[in-house]
């Protein structure tokens, strides 16, 4: 439809929904004189629980099974769609309502960096961008996922959305996947309680968020048909138990099941996933949605737990259709009892976080330049600072010439593509560069470096070189004190990428390196890349996608404005033949031999040495840990310890935990951590409690978490590589049943 019939639509629809529930409760039908009167969703009282089953009684089959069928929320011409004229203009998903009841429909947006829009959209809604799921995972730092979620929830309900795409916990296994920027890294402790943070932040504004994409889709290539082997302790002990964490700090209204298979299984028609473990271990009360296109039949994925099918239009199977659960009903294969459930679970989840009493509206203000704040100190707290070799940074004042060369650097910052882009306010910053369409486009926010770092160091001297000569590029090089060179590595949803930058990058650093001995690389990246040349400059930033403030948050790293934060959320390895599996993405069965041995734990079990390990990120100020104590704590542990800044400027330590016990996968786990604030010369004494499930070992054949009893030993540290102090604790056999929860 064209857009303008559409945005009139949309600006309608809450009244006309609203004359729909008034109309009905007003008009009862003569012949209906005796039935009890329609009570409207806002009007029922109780729990969640109470609330949706005083609906549930109230609505037909039929209003029972609209909930179970969701429309892509986009026009889709290959397919000749047209998104129904209440959905919200370029979004991933409408869920119809039900007037007559008072029930609102679903309004899905994709929202895990910020507000998306769906790339085939004609014009794209502008939104505050924050820095990639990765980068907001490098900063270590709770309240500020915290904050982001909430930044993100704030400007879809303005946008009139109460549904949001956003929670991706799957683990950095892969780092080919052209998805890790939207996720949160390697280790399920970290992903899980950053992701959790985000979407704690989200509902806080009265709307749902879903975890995704549950379970195992740690890559891209084959992602439709592709199959995730792995064992079930493995399993429960890293994706699971990063998507458990997340349940538990951030209780979604739902989760959304992947498009893999998992041990032979489509994830949305999976019984082992969807019910023992989410509903029967975890006790997860909320519903759980599908991917879009993830549903391959009707009777095997409802009776597995899967609430609701996603997308229709983008994807024509409609296994949720009406038509196709009413043949499935009368043939027996489902019942009412299983519409309910699913129906009643949805409209719990509506109850619970806020969709019924706090509705949504589009078109409200946004306060753009405070969101913009809160992207660029997520950014600013992400921006790892990987190597600084004779005190190259912080540039000075008096930092004489200074040559910029390449990453567009003097126009934006690179973001990452797929159904999560955010569209920036302003322009595309650099437009043009393919993939224009899908997986693309390829978007620059136009923050630029290089005019940041002018306004920074207003003595300097600056050229900038597009680094497309290599030869003019070390001309500007040879001229100048200092030479920054910007490396960007595009990567998208929908694709697997090389880990590394392109060869003509990897060419012009080291080019560039020769030319200038004072050379700083910072790297725009959608996670980990090789790094050919590391030996050869002295100081590199990883600063992720760093979102729609990045160009500020990079100059006021570079410049000592920002004293650097951020740790790695993943390992940096040196060579792909270090990765449990060298060779390409495989299609087809994908087995994670490696087990729950993911990232820095592989990396340490095999006693490889990566290029940068998980957890590593330097300051300019340094840190000291002292007088490490460690006590039990119930069934887990809680460790104490005094950080000092030793330093002379005020910076921000992740102060980390690790343990190790017996019969583990690696030699050690994250056990903990805190990022800490302290201005030079401040102690401060943190606790750290540790979850009893990382000292646990699940069993095949004895599901649940196991102590053996014994010696464990916690250590504090600075990176999974760089640990100090170390205290061994010995603990009794114990065990957990696979219920457990803090
Ligand atoms: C992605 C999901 C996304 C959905 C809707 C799918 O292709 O895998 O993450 O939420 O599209 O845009």
């Amino acid at each position: 439809m064209r857009t303008a019939a559409r945005e009139i639509a949309m600006r309608n629809a809450p009244a006309k929904m609203l004359a729909a529930c008034l109309l009905s409760a007003m008009t009862v039908p003569a012949a209906a004189q005796t039935s009890p009167p329609v009570v409207l969703a806002a009007q029922t009282r109780g729990t969640p629980e109470q609330r949706a089953a005083a609906m549930l009684a109230q609505m037909t089959r039929d209003e029972k099974l609209t909930l179970l069928k969701g429309y892509f929320g986009t026009d889709f011409p290959p397919a000749r769609f047209e998104a129904p004229d209440e959905a919200r203009y370029g979004s991933a998903g409408y869920v119809p309502g039900i007037p007559r009841l008072g029930i609102p429909p679903q309004w899905q947006a994709d929202a895990g960096i910020g507000v998306a829009t769906q790339g085939g959209a004609a014009e794209k809604r502008a939104r505050t961008a924050l820095p990639s799921g990765l980068a907001v995972a490098a900063t270590w730092d709770l309240a500020l996922a915290r904050a982001g979620g909430a930044m993100i929830g704030a400007e879809a309900r303005a946008d009139g959305f109460n549904v949001l795409l956003a929670g991706s916990v799957n683990l950095l296994r892969e780092p080919r996947n052209g998805r890790n920027f939207e996720y949160a890294g390697e280790d399920p402790l970290l992903a899980g309680t950053i992701v959790g943070a985000a979407i704690a932040g989200i509902q806080s504004n009265g709307i749902i968020s879903t975890v995704k994409h549950y379970a195992v889709n740690d890559q891209e290539t084959d992602r439709g048909t592709g199959n995730s082997v792995i064992a079930e302790p493995a399993l429960r002990m890293s994706d699971l138990l990063a998507f458990q964490f997340a349940i538990e700090r951030g209780d979604p209204g739902s989760a959304m099941c992947a498009y893999n298979k998992v041990n032979g299984t489509y994830s949305c028609e999976h019984p082992f996933l969807l019910t023992q473990v989410l509903r029967g271990e975890w006790r997860w009360p909320g519903y759980v949605l599908s991917d879009w296109g993830a549903v391959h039949s009707t009777a095997a994925s409802a009776n597995a737990g899967l609430d609701q099918e996603s997308g229709f239009g983008l994807q024509r199977d409609d296994w949720f259709g009406a038509d196709k659960l009413r043949a499935a009903l009368a043939a027996g294969q489902i019942d009412d009892a299983r519409i309910d459930l699913m129906a009643g679970r949805i409209l719990r989840s509506m109850f619970a976080h806020g969709l019924i009493d706090r509705p949504v509206a589009p078109d409200q203000p946004i306060d753009f330049a405070a969101h913009r704040a809160i992207s660029r100190a997520a950014a600013e707290a992400g921006i790892v600072l990987l190597k600084n070799e004779r005190g190259v940074l912080p540039l000075l004042a008096g930092a004489g010439r200074i040559a910029v060369i390449g990453g567009h650097a003097d126009k934006g910052v690179l973001s990452g593509g797929g159904s999560s882009q955010v569209y920036p306010e302003g322009t595309n910053a650099v437009p043009g560069i393919a993939p224009t369409t899908w997986p693309g486009p390829v978007v620059y926010y136009p923050s630029s470096p290089l005019e940041e770092l002018r306004k920074l160091l207003p003595g300097a001297t600056f050229t900038f070189d597009d680094g497309v000569d290599p030869e003019s590029a070390v001309r500007a090089a040879a001229g100048a004190d200092v030479a920054i060179v910007f490396g960007t590595q595009w990567a998208s949803e929908s694709i697997d990428v090389a880990p590394a930058l392109s060869d003509s990058q990897d060419t012009l650093i080291e080019s560039v390196a020769l030319a200038n001995r004072n050379t700083v690389v910072v790297l725009e990246t959608g996670g980990p890349v090789l790094m050919p040349w590391a030996d050869r400059v002295p100081a590199i930033l990883a600063a992720w996608y760093p979102g729609r403030a990045g160009g500020e948050a990079i100059a006021r790293v570079l410049t000592g404005a920002v004293n650097p934060s951020g740790h790695l959320p993943a390992t940096f390895p040196k060579s792909l033949d270090q990765l449990p599996w060298p060779g390409e993405p495989r299609r087809g069965d994908v087995a994670y031999t490696e087990g729950a041995a993911v990232g820095y734990k592989w990396f340490d079990a095999q006693r490889l040495e990566p290029l940068f390990p998980f957890g590593h990120g330097l300051s300019y100020t340094t840190f000291r840990h002292d007088h490490l104590a460690v006590a039990r704590e119930g069934d887990g542990l809680f460790a104490m310890v005094e950080v000092t800044n030793t330093g002379t400027r005020a910076g921000a330590d992740v102060v980390q935990v690790y343990v190790s016990g017996r019969g583990w996968e690696a030699p050690r786990r994250l056990g903990g951590f805190a990022k800490v604030a302290l201005e030079p010369g401040e102690r401060k004494r943190i606790e750290i409690h540790i979850d009893p499930r990382l000292l646990g070992v699940w069993f095949e054949g004895r599901p649940g978490w196991t102590h053996p009893a014994g010696a464990y030993t916690v250590s504090v540290g600075h990176s999974s590589r760089d640990l100090g102090e170390s205290v061994i604790v010995e603990l009794p056999a114990s065990y957990l049943a696979p219920e457990w929860r803090p």
